[in-house]
């Protein structure tokens, strides 16, 4: 369920800090991927080693790093984050973040977070009780946070009462019920096809194209940790999945990516064409290596099969099939034409006319143009983030067919 999550794990000046370790190791045993950022009283009372350690991440203390004027972002960290846990919370990071105050990279990222952001207080029991700190709390619950309340037992202090910081194992139980309770996917078949086809001409040569899969593969992991269970159907590409709910299907040619599309689709709520296929095949594909002569060559070509349109024609009212449309031209009529041709429910439109879009790069712009003729133009975005876009509109099209 965790597997496959990134967490920021928010570490406050509390002697409850050595438990953050812990919470950082489960959750990596888990699968999640952690970051760890840490106020720079923290560090006083755990070695950011030893969380860099565990997490397998850098610990971000600064805004920048000193040695080489690096900026921490903490906007991009704000919207890699599928949750943020503040954990230990002190009092005074509580009365912060209440308010709206950023003087450390940590409060910077909890005003700039996305993410659903999970507080774990950790305070001496009169502090804990101090009414400041009790509005502090409702008034962070009131704007969405999840309070973790600190369990009773024996403090640091030396006194009994309720301020400890609640043990690992229970902040992520509270995680898990989270992300079971909000899976908007869950239990829905999903298949996915993603990258380039490879056309054999000979035994070393092919035609191909430069699709990277990296779009494709966001999706999988977007669905996958939506609760959806992925296959994604990929081409060459040199991208790994490690989500337990993907199970990939390595292809190579546009036939060979139909027949495992063909064999699957009526069996699928969802269906993400989002492969580079290949237009056409050689007709002969030759055994051994086209030898060298001085006479031109000509490769005749022959259609491969359509694998949208010929699904697109089996599709049930209550499958959802999305296409893509990467045109070299700024045009969104040629993307429209695709969408009513294959009978795609929504195609996402992009163009390598503007930079930073298209293939084999980390960003996109889209636009994605409806059956209902609706266009939503989308801003330049990380394949994640448009990744997440088109996730919401998959799930808002599900929400108005219920
Ligand atoms: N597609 C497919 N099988 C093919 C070709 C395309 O499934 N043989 C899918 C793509 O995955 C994409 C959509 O159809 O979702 C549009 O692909 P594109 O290559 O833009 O469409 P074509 O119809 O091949 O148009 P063009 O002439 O622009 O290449």
């Amino acid at each position: 369920m965790l597997a496959g999550k990134r967490f920021i794990i928010g570490i406050t000046g509390s002697i409850a800090a050595y438990k953050a370790a812990v919470l950082v190791r489960l959750l990596v045993k888990h699968g999640a991927e952690v970051k760890v950022v840490m106020t720079p009283l923290a560090k006083e009372f755990i070695k950011p080693l030893t969380l860099a350690t565990l997490s397998r991440n850098p610990v971000l203390i600064d805004f920048f790093n000193p040695e080489n004027g690096t900026w921490n972002s903490h906007v991009d960290l704000g919207i890699w984050a599928d949750a943020m846990i503040v954990a230990p919370a002190t009092a005074n990071t509580i009365a912060k973040m209440a308010n709206g105050i950023a003087d450390n990279l940590l409060l910077t990222l909890y005003l700039s977070a996305r993410c659903p952001i999970f507080i774990a207080p950790a305070m001496d029991l009169d502090m804990y009780q101090h009414i400041t700190v009790q509005q502090n709390l409702k008034k962070l619950e009131s704007y969405n946070n999840i309070i973790i309340e600190p369990a009773s037992g024996e403090l640091a202090s030396g006194l009994e009462g309720k301020g400890r910081m609640e043990e690992p194992e229970i902040i992520v139980e509270h995680l898990l019920k989270h992300f079971t309770e909000n899976q908007k996917f869950k239990e829905k078949k999903v298949i996915i096809t993603a990258g380039p086809t490879y056309e054999h001409i000979d035994p070393v040569r092919y035609i191909g194209n430069y699709s990277s899969g990296k779009m494709g593969f966001a999706l999988a992991e977007k669905l996958a940790s939506e609760g959806a269970k992925v296959c994604l159907i990929s081409g060459p590409v040199k991208l790994s999945t490690k989500h337990v709910n993907i199970e990939r299907v390595n292809v190579t040619s546009a036939l060979e990516m139909y027949d495992e599309v063909s064999r699957r689709f009526s069996a699928v709520d969802i269906a993400i064409m989002a492969a580079a296929v290949a237009d056409y095949r050689p007709e002969i594909q030759h055994e051994q290596k086209i030898k060298h002569s001085e006479e031109n060559i000509s490769i005749q070509l022959i259609p491969n099969k359509d694998i949208a349109l010929e699904m697109g024609k089996i599709k049930r009212k209550e499958q959802i099939m999305i296409g893509f449309a990467l045109e070299s031209e700024n045009n969104p009529e040629l993307a429209k034409a695709k969408l009513i041709k294959k009978n795609f429910d929504f195609i996402v439109f992009n163009t390598i006319a503007e930079e930073g879009a298209g293939f084999n790069t980390d960003t996109n712009k889209i636009t994605i143009i409806d059956s209902n003729n609706k266009t939503s133009p989308f801003p330049l975005k990380s394949k994640q983030e448009v990744a997440t876009d088109i996730v919401n509109y998959i799930y808002n099209i599900t929400l108005a067919r219920k």
